[in-house]
């Protein structure tokens, strides 16, 4: 018998050769569903979407065949070349696909192949190359700080920052309006500490829990702990995801800052922890493993960037995994004149900003900022 997880690539990847497309939640849900009850063999799948009214209608009508793939190749343009297609290049990979010189399957690689795709990886590889050395410039980074959450006092340094103490901290209203009730909050990819810190000083939660693949972070969190006592409140773990979590720990809420990029763009060392999650693997396993940690009607709440991810990449391990995709939204206020002054300096000389604004816009209302909430849940059937 196939996994949950195999199924439901197995079925995505019908979708996507046959019908074109991602499968919708309601669809791979009902062919999942039908596959477990034993109503239908996994190898009917495909006869079954061929059979469907969309499938007719794709194949039947050329028009219609030529659309849903040129949307394929438009999906590659935006979210590898940052870009709208030009007419060209739109209608020579459908010429393309068409004649059988290349199989939609291989758009992806096709694109991150050119040379378009090598010269934007190459700006951001310089413009961090710069960021490098001024960093390392930098003597302050392993000079230990303070910030105050209410009477919680958080230590870090300026290393293991990855943002929480400033856009991290859109947690406390988003948190404190969705989920008044949560008892015991765990952050992983905590850092110092910031957000999850200043939950528990807010009064958000009773106890929490820190986790985090970095012994510095772990170390810091524990200068916290026992700076302020909290000893009985606050438990830390050193963990790669949430692969080292014993199984009795239990959380109402995991929040998260975790790395937002999915490649890596020249980091250092310390960077490369704070800002990426090689070919989304963290991502992925959290999404697998959460759900035997989570209460009943637990959630997971992720600050995610769409510079380094689109929702939907999150959306389907979501579903992959037997959760349940509750909101993607933005939180107002949390982009700060500050933040989004040197978000538009960096960006800009991508050309990118207008870009992102105009998916952004197309994707999620009402706000086009740079962070956005995704936010999961347990499944009440979840086992
Ligand atoms: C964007 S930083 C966020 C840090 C802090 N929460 C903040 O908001 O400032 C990402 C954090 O994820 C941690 N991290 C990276 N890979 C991890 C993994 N596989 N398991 C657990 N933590 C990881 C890094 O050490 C880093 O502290």
């Amino acid at each position: 018998m196939d996994s949950s997880n195999e199924l439901n690539a197995f079925i995505t990847k019908c979708y996507q050769d046959i019908l074109l497309r991602e499968p919708d939640k309601v669809g791979l849900e009902y062919h999942y569903n039908k596959i477990i009850k034993k109503e239908i063999l996994k190898e009917d799948i495909p006869k079954i979407l061929r059979e469907s009214l969309e499938y007719k209608n794709l194949s039947g009508n050329e028009k219609n065949l030529d659309n849903a793939i040129r949307t394929k190749i438009t999906k590659c343009y935006r979210e590898i070349l940052f870009r709208e297609p030009d007419i060209l290049g739109l209608e020579q990979h459908l010429q393309k696909i068409k004649k059988r010189e290349i199989s939609i399957n291989e758009l992806d690689n096709i694109f991150r192949q050119s040379e378009e795709y090598k010269k934007i990886a190459n700006k951001k590889k310089i413009l961090k190359n710069k960021k490098k050395i001024s960093i390392k410039k930098n003597k302050e980074k392993n000079k230990i700080n303070t910030v105050k959450y209410k009477n919680l006092v958080v230590y870090y340094t300026k290393e293991l920052d990855g943002g929480g103490k400033v856009f991290g901290q859109d947690f406390i209203p988003v948190v404190k309006k969705k989920f008044p009730k949560a008892s015991r909050i765990c952050e992983v990819c905590s850092g110092p500490g910031f957000i999850g810190f200043s939950l528990l000083a807010n009064g958000l939660c009773d106890t929490l829990c820190l986790i985090d693949v970095n012994p510095k972070a772990i170390e810091i969190c524990k200068k916290t702990i026992s700076k302020n006592h909290l000893e009985d409140k606050v438990k830390v773990y050193l963990s790669d995801g949430l692969s080292n979590i014993p199984p009795n720990e239990k959380w109402d809420l995991l929040v998260s800052n975790p790395p937002h990029f999915e490649y890596d763009f020249g980091t250092t060392k310390e960077e490369f922890l704070i800002a990426v999650d090689p070919e989304w693997k963290m991502h992925r396993e959290i999404y697998k493993d959460v759900g035997n940690y989570l209460s009943k009607n637990g959630s997971i709440l992720f600050y995610e960037n769409i510079e380094g991810s689109k929702p939907h990449i999150f959306s389907e391990m979501i579903l992959e995994n037997n959760l349940e995709l509750v909101e993607c939204f933005w939180h107002k206020k949390f982009n700060s004149l500050r933040d989004s002054k040197f978000f538009f300096e960096k960006e800009k000389e991508f050309g990118q900003i207008a870009y992102y604004k105009k998916i952004l816009k197309e994707m999620i209302n009402p706000s086009p900022y740079r962070f956005y909430f995704i936010w999961s849940k347990k499944r009440v059937s979840f086992k």
